[in-house]
């Protein structure tokens, strides 16, 4: 059995099987697409008994053939089927239309028969740019020296704190869902100072927006031995730009596909303000009062985005030092937090900072927030035992496929979204 793509013009038959995507019926002549993982081919079916067998077939229907490789008028080899197997077929139409070029169905629509939907090009276009997000990421933390680790989902307590927390019977008793692998990646710092992965998050948000999901995913970085907070923009940033980088290299034909131009990228390092000079910005050029705001709002982030493009023509700024931050967020003597959201496009999608590494003063930092320490035990026990300065951040890979996939909802870039309406894909 050939792949497609080793196709080539030869005298001998050759074997090949594959997925019909398109199906031309001129009455005694067929033409058929036929695709599998490594391309397309076209088929030409003339024999009448071959005929007969795809009469009633639609696309989508599983063949095997033999054929002779011929010269297609458009110079590409072309297969002329001289036996035909029927391998599963289709004699229904699927409710999605799957050979159109744009997807015609409305987002419900298309989430209820996701299964199938997935196979239109454009979909597949979005999953494979996501792939080559993560072997993208991958790849940098590897070099970084960095060990892939996975956290585990099913806790005993929160992991970010708030009140988002999903709960599930756990036999006779209650666990929670991870809110993220905050804990988790702090604690293999301990072990292997320098930590990445791809990890789940649980988020009991009733948010109905085209940027909220119930169950995301992380790209998860945590490093040790930091020299403050740059230590971990200037990481981010590089694994940022070598994503990207490789995504424009290799998915090129996805990328037109998706029509989706390539994010900017300024010359100098990603512009990098304070939350305190951000709110000037806000201020002095759109007129918004910040004075009360200790987070940046959805407005806010967008309008911050359109300042970095316009004035360094990056698609890109880091804010750091938010006054509202996360129980083990780090705090300097000031009362400063040493933490950072990085901003794309119109919206966050990471963020990170440097974690307090005390155990008296994480202790205390939990109980401000209204949580117990012994529910923290574990994760607090290796501040006894020697931590060192260590940061990271959490990025959304949905958000980062959406943005660079010029998506509009991240139910687009998630392959069986949750929301709070429907749980992988399905509606409630
Ligand atoms: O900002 P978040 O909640 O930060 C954390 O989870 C920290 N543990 C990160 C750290 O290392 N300090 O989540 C990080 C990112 C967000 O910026 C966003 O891109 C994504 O994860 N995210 C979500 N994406 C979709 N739907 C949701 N409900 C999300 N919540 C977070
Ligand atoms: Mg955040």
């Amino acid at each position: 059995m050939k792949l497609i793509k080793e196709i080539k013009e030869q005298k001998e038959l050759i074997q090949t099987q594959g997925r019909i995507i398109k199906k031309r019926d001129l009455g005694k002549i067929f033409f058929l697409e036929l695709s599998d993982f490594t391309g397309s081919i076209q088929v030409v079916v003339e024999k009448p008994e071959l005929l007969t067998k795809l009469q009633d077939l639609h696309p989508e229907t599983i063949i095997s053939l033999s054929a002779l490789v011929k010269k297609s008028p458009s110079d590409k080899p072309e297969l002329h089927a001289q036996s035909l197997e029927i391998i599963s077929a289709v004699e229904e139409v699927p409710d999605l239309e799957l050979q159109s070029k744009e997807i015609k169905e409305n987002l419900d629509t298309q989430l209820k028969h996701r299964a199938i939907g997935l196979r239109h090009k454009k979909n597949k276009a979005i999953f494979k740019v996501q792939a080559k997000i993560l072997e993208a990421y991958r790849e940098f933390m590897t070099n970084l020296g960095c060990t892939e680790i996975f956290t585990p989902l099913l806790l005993a307590s929160s992991s970010e704190g708030g009140a988002e927390i999903f709960h599930v019977d756990y036999f006779e008793k209650q666990a929670t869902l991870a809110q993220s692998a905050q804990l988790y990646k702090q604690i293999m710092v301990g072990v292997f100072d320098r930590v990445f992965g791809l990890s789940k998050c649980f988020r009991a948000e009733l948010s109905n927006t085209r940027r909220h999901l119930t169950e995301g995913s992380q790209l998860e970085f945590e490093f040790g031995y930091i020299e403050g907070l740059e230590t971990i923009l200037k990481h981010e940033e590089a694994a940022l730009r070598h994503i990207l980088k490789k995504v424009y290299k290799d998915c090129q034909v996805e990328m037109q596909t998706l029509k989706a131009q390539e994010l900017m990228v300024p010359k100098e390092t990603f512009p990098t303000y304070s939350f305190k000079e951000a709110c000037q910005v806000l201020t002095e050029k759109f007129n918004i009062d910040t004075l009360e705001w200790d987070d940046l709002s959805t407005e806010a982030e967008k309008l911050l985005c359109q300042y970095a493009r316009e004035t360094y023509k990056s698609d890109f700024i880091f804010i750091t030092h938010i006054p509202k931050g996360a129980f083990y967020a780090f705090r300097d003597d000031n009362g400063i937090i040493h933490n950072v959201d990085l901003l794309c496009k119109e919206m966050e999608i990471s963020s990170g900072g440097r974690r307090i590494d005390d155990y008296d003063q994480l202790r205390m930092s939990i109980m401000a927030a209204g949580m117990d320490p012994k529910d923290f035990s574990e994760y607090l026990s290796i501040f006894k035992f020697g931590m060192p300065a260590h940061g990271g951040f959490g990025l959304g890979l949905e958000r980062l496929t959406m943005l660079i996939c010029n998506q509009d909802n991240i139910r687009q870039t998630t392959l069986f979204p949750s929301d709070p309406k429907r749980v992988a894909s399905q509606q409630l």
